[in-house]
């Protein structure tokens, strides 16, 4: 039955979701369009980040990292134990209850927020007298409804490559590398950016002998240059065999396995055989079959829709959020767009500061950052001081068994306000919240040093790098 809202919210990931929780508070009559079907074919919202991304793959690291340190670390804090045994099945089955869980937990949101939830694919088919029509389309039947305003929150998919099908059994991307069965002995990973070491970190935990085939000639190019330098060394050191400068060939299987051709960056020919391949070279927006010309709109070359720095279309009342836009592909990006465009259409003045959006890569120890890193305020010709402060100087850290990294601060040399925060260590995703909130309020690095920190905790080295700035920090 065809309905009008005042707000159309077309996926349920976590931009969507939360942009639909948003808009509710605010009195708006919302419905929420979203088509995702788990493997054994139930319908269930969260788009990526709840099935297969953020939360699962967190569960997985989690579960990884306690084999890791029971079979490799406990002996160090005087604990011995024999016999760890990794159990795939069940630790797949915890993190699909997890996922489960979450899920079903929005489904609970929307009932409360009174957010219908319309089941199928969404696409405009047009628009008249101020509303436009989304058809939606489900197992057995298609209804048009309207709205006002409707906010795409389509998301994104993997990139795959040419010549290199993704069947999610052998050759994967994250759906079919969170759900292997048993621990590949032999397990290849094209592109070693985010996903890749997330998950090849979890799989070189569990057993797996991890070859890692990056295209760029520099590791973690987006990350600041000491960190992603530090970085290199542990991740190597732990066994991750990375493999950088390299142009992979044509794909092949045999009995032995499946075979990745390459040319080094040295020009030579190499070639490595695997059990598994992950392939994990980005991802791209989801524009398709959305009816996007029915309304007098395109996706740009790269496929996103194109927005202004509140998320606004060239169509009003259309809007667009989370991964299908430019900016970072994170979840919190997009939950925070979903807010500000509920919050716009109900004529508040909502902002976001892009440049105070954090990252976290979760591998062990973990790498978090926000702002500006110290290449990118050299290349802006910025006049800045750095602060760094390692965690193996910290009480804490060395009790927890987690002295690797450090926290470097960088602020203005004139000003003293933080430009960018970055970390690597055990909790970095929790510790870079504070600089996060630093950044919004445009604190200097004086004021994070003058605030009081607990003793003994890790966020006490992030008081000793703004301390550094100035060449004052205590314990070193
Ligand atoms: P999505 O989560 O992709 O949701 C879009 C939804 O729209 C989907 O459910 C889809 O089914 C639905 N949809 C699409 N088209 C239609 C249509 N026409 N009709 C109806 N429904 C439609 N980010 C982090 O911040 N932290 C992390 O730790 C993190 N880990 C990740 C790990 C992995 C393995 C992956 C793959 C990603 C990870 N990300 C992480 C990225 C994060 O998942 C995305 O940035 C986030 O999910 C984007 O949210 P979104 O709502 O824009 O899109
Ligand atoms: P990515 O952009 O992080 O890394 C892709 C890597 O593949 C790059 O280093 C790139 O140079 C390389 N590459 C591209 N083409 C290649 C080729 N032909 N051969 C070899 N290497 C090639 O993308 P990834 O890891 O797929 O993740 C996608 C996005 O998902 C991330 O950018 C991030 O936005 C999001 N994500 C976020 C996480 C987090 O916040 N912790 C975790 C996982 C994903």
């Amino acid at each position: 039955m065809s309905e009008r809202y005042d707000v159309i919210v077309i996926g349920a990931g976590p931009a969507g979701y939360i942009s639909a929780i948003r808009a509710a508070q605010l009195g708006f009559k919302v419905a929420c369009v979203e088509k995702w079907k788990t493997p054994s074919g139930e319908l269930a919202l969260g788009g990526t980040c709840l099935n297969v991304g953020c939360i699962p793959s967190k569960a997985l690291l989690a579960s990884s990292e306690e084999y890791e340190n029971a079979a490799h670390h406990l002996h160090e804090h005087g604990i011995e134990v024999q016999g760890v045994k990794v159990d795939v099945a069940k630790m797949v089955a915890r993190k699909d209850g997890i996922v489960s869980k979450m899920t079903k937990g929005i489904e609970f949101l929307f009932r409360k927020n009174k957010i219908t939830w319309l089941k199928g694919h969404g696409r405009f088919v047009g628009a008249a007298d101020g509303f436009y029509k989304i058809e939606v389309s489900g197992d057995d039947a298609s209804e048009i409804n309207e709205a006002r305003n409707v906010i795409i929150a389509t998301g994104s998919k993997s990139r795959h490559l040419p010549g290199l099908p993704v069947d999610n059994v052998d050759v994967c991307d994250n759906e079919g590398a969170l759900v292997f069965t048993e621990v590949p002995k032999r397990l290849g990973v094209i592109g070693a950016g985010v996903i890749g070491l997330e998950l090849g970190s979890v799989w070189r935990r569990l057993g797996s002998a991890v070859t890692m085939l990056e295209a760029m000639p520099g590791f973690l190019a987006a990350c600041d240059e000491a960190v992603a330098k530090e970085c290199w060394k542990i991740f190597t050191k732990q066994g991750l065999d990375i493999q950088l400068g390299v142009k992979i060939g044509e794909v092949s299987r045999s009995a032995d396995g499946i075979t990745v051709p390459y040319v080094d960056a040295s020009g030579e020919q190499r070639s490595l055989v695997v059990d598994k391949l992950i392939v994990s070279v980005g991802r791209v927006p989801n524009t398709d079959k959305l009816g996007l010309e029915s309304i007098g709109l395109a996706p740009n070359e790269r496929g996103f829709i194109e927005v202004d720095d509140h998320c606004r279309t060239a169509q009003p009342g259309v809007f667009a959020i989370g991964d299908v836009v430019r900016g970072p592909m994170l979840a919190h990006k997009g939950e925070d767009e979903g807010v500000m465009v509920a919050e716009l259409i109900a004529g508040q003045q909502p902002h976001i500061d892009y440049n105070c959006i954090p990252w976290v890569i979760y591998t062990s120890p973990e790498i978090a950052w926000v702002g500006r890193t110290e290449q990118q305020l050299k290349a802006e010709g910025r006049e800045y001081k750095a602060g760094q402060f390692p965690f193996a100087a910290n009480g804490r850290a060395l009790g927890m068994l987690a002295a690797e990294g450090f926290v470097k601060v960088l602020a203005d040399a004139r000003t003293d306000e933080v430009l960018g925060v970055h970390i690597i260590a055990a909790t970095a995703s929790d510790l870079i919240a504070e600089a996060a909130v630093a950044m919004e309020f445009k604190a200097s690095a004086e004021d994070i040093a003058r605030v009081c920190h607990p003793h003994p905790s890790m966020s006490e080295v992030m008081r000793e790098a703004a301390l550094a700035t100035d060449r004052r920090a205590l314990n070193m």
